[in-house]
């Protein structure tokens, strides 16, 4: 895979606001929590995109049995250092999803795959193949849950810039953000996000810039994407309105 987290990890925090970076955005969706709930805390989640490991904490400090999983090795690292620090037993490891299969023993009740993480697999046979290793990961009963982007509305309201609504601060710095983004003509044509951080430094603004590339799927292509890997819809928060949404599957 392209990593275009390798340079961002180190940075990558500074796109959550402070209460998702304590409580995740899995858990606050209510599409997921109410899975996570019927499961029940001590139940396996395995957080397959973990990136810095901001939801699989959250999740063990909740209780669940989480285990994490990413395709970059510096989100990983980042992951892991996060893990040592809270003290949270989180086994974690660089993988990309079509080799979980054959890479983790284990299978899960959960099976997560957060932040529109999915469209790195660009183009219909890459995300075949990655949801049909995130399928194979779970268990009896066990549910696989996409978070993506709105893609159908992003590309409809070509809203170029998209500022985080608050200045953060961590650490005595302080962080303005903002998306930037390139849209083509048509959906299903490379978008181009360029992640912004402006950096405050006295009366100086230090700006830190990222890019990436993403192929956006439409809602239906999601689904029929999902069905040939071997899943079957069981819910989505999906709305017209909203600018992000989960499905929820099952093997079929
Ligand atoms: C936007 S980040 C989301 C991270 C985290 N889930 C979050 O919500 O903040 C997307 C993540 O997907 C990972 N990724 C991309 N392609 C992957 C693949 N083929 N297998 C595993 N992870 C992959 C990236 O390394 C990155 O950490």
């Amino acid at each position: 895979m392209a990593d275009y987290y390798r340079d961002l990890a180190c940075e990558y925090d500074w796109l959550y606001d402070d209460d998702a970076l304590t409580d995740g955005s899995a858990i606050t969706r209510p599409a997921v929590a109410g899975l996570l709930q019927r499961f029940g805390p001590g139940c396996a989640v395995l957080d397959a995109a973990c990136g810095t490991g901001v939801d699989a904490a959250a999740l063990a400090r909740r209780g669940f049995h989480v285990r994490a999983a990413d395709g970059s090795e510096a989100m990983v690292e980042v992951a892991a250092a996060r893990f040592r620090r809270e003290r949270l037993a989180i086994p974690v490891q660089q993988c990309l999803w079509g080799d979980l299969p054959d890479t983790i023993d284990e299978r899960f009740d959960v099976v997560l795959c957060m932040g529109n993480a999915l469209v790195h697999a660009a183009g219909k046979d890459a995300m075949v193949e990655a949801l049909t290793g995130l399928r194979r990961m779970t268990g009896p009963g066990g549910h696989v849950v996409i978070h993506s982007r709105n893609w159908e509305k992003l590309h409809a309201e070509r809203r170029v810039v998209q500022v985080a609504n608050r200045v953060r601060t961590r650490g005595g710095r302080r962080c303005v953000m903002f998306y930037a983004w390139e849209v083509p003509d048509r959906l299903d044509q490379v978008h181009i996000a360029h992640i912004v951080f402006l950096f405050e430094d006295g009366d100086r603004i230090e700006p830190h810039e990222y890019r990436i590339s993403l192929l956006p799927v439409s809602l239906g292509e999601l689904r029929e994407r999902l069905e040939l890997a071997g899943l079957r819809e069981v819910g989505t928060d999906f709305g017209e309105t909203t600018d992000q949404y989960v499905v929820i599957a099952v093997a079929a």
